[in-house]
């Protein structure tokens, strides 16, 4: 065996938390593991308040559990979420990804349901259930929602989870001085890469690559006060990474940035990543919000929201998307450039012949910007959830163990 062969068959020589096995992106028994252990038990964000503004205004959601959710706001003006399920012979509901609906009904056999949820209209009940089936026996399966944080819509699919005030902690306390008046989603798109979600959570968990953002060179990592930034760990895999001022002049091409945003220094910056795979990032005059929803284990949608505030005059939004577009949104050079970076990652793991390796997270920066401290923390929560170790999911030390033992 070569030399480089022996060294890839071997665990990396550091501790056990500063790797992780990279099978944990690849399995397709761990991906439903995690639906079951992690995102069916956590609070995770299905929309904005501002995407259903109206009573009757609907979105459907694909839980990233796998359950096909709809939200809706009542005549009540309450956010409501719900299975996409009609209770009589289990058919789709809503197929729309949105719309505005007083009463929804199933194309099957026209039950209909109102904004609550309630059953409305069974047809030709009495002639087929007689009294042995009323109204309020069928009403649309609920589940636990609550806006908020920036006026997001949180769904749990686990009726015995903790409030979203406890999932969340302090992990947001450094955002909350900024989210205090309403906020309006301006820009949503999504993109579907062929890659595990969690490899795009590690992306915003470091800073290290901003080697691959030309932009980040520029701006931040060539400016005093960038490595000064200190990533900071919460309960329940919560993490946010310290505000910093960004030098936007030093970007050729840039121009004066006339919005702000309420209490944050121009220029400043505030990373928040909620586990497991939600990013608030707040630079000077938009917040972005990035949610994953894996479709399998090598697939992920990832959503992008721009969010400026709901007063905003004309010329305040033009300025915000503007900035959110330029640099950090889908016309800017960032996040294609982050996307190459998971995609890569994603291609090069899902290739068997080099599935024996360990993903390295063992940089030690005194938790600033390049520590890989961020993905540690992660991994911890990740692992203590799924009762398996990342470093050693199967217990046999990597493949390259496997293929030893044997
Ligand atoms: S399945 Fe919906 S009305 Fe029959
Ligand atoms: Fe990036």
């Amino acid at each position: 065996m070569s030399r480089n062969a022996m060294q890839w068959a071997q665990r990396p020589k550091f501790p056990p938390t500063h790797y992780v096995d990279s099978r944990v992106y690849t399995s397709e028994e761990i991906f439903r593991e995690e639906q079951e252990k992690i995102f069916n038990k956590v609070w995770i964000i299905a929309c904005h308040e501002s995407e259903i503004p109206n009573a009757y205004d609907y979105r459907t959601f694909r839980h990233p559990g796998g359950q096909n959710l709809i939200i809706i706001r009542g005549d009540d003006n309450q956010v409501r979420a719900f299975y996409n399920i009609c209770p009589h012979r289990g058919n789709v509901i809503l197929y729309d990804p949105s719309g505005n609906a007083k009463r929804m009904t199933c194309i099957f056999h026209a039950w209909s349901f109102d904004c609550r949820g309630n059953c409305i209209d069974i047809s030709r009940g009495k002639e087929g259930y007689q009294d042995r089936l009323s109204l309020q026996d069928v009403g649309l399966r609920e589940v636990r929602c609550e806006v908020g944080y920036g006026g997001f819509v949180w769904v749990n699919v686990d009726d015995n989870a903790c409030t979203l005030k406890e999932y969340i902690g302090d992990a947001l306390s450094m955002l909350e001085p900024h989210m205090q008046e309403p906020l309006e989603v301006f820009h949503y798109h999504k993109a579907i890469v062929n890659t595990n979600y969690k490899l795009w959570h590690d992306t915003n968990s470091e800073f290290y690559h901003d080697f691959m953002h030309y932009f980040n060179r520029i701006t931040g990592m060539l400016q005093p006060g960038y490595f000064d930034r200190k990533y900071v760990g919460y309960p329940n895999g919560h993490a946010s990474v310290g505000s910093m001022e960004i030098k936007y002049d030093k970007y050729e091409g840039s121009k004066d940035r006339k919005v702000g945003w309420p209490g944050l220094a121009p220029g400043g910056w505030i990373l928040i990543d909620i586990f497991p795979g939600m990013t608030y990032n707040l630079r000077t005059s938009v917040l972005r919000m990035d949610t994953a929803i894996p479709l399998g284990p090598n697939k992920v949608i990832i959503e992008f929201r721009g969010l400026g505030l709901k007063r905003d005059t004309p010329e305040m939004r033009a300025e915000r998307i503007f900035d959110h577009n330029m640099i950090w949104g889908p016309f800017g050079r960032n996040l294609h450039e982050d996307l190459l970076g998971v995609h890569g990652q994603g291609i090069a793991m899902r290739d068997e012949r080099t599935d024996s390796r360990w993903v390295l997270h063992g940089r030690e920066e005194n938790m600033t910007i390049h520590d890989e401290g961020g993905m540690r923390h992660y991994y911890a929560e990740w692992s203590r959830r799924m009762g398996r170790p990342a470093y050693d999911p199967f217990g046999d030390r990597g493949i390259a163990g496997k293929a030893a033992a044997a």
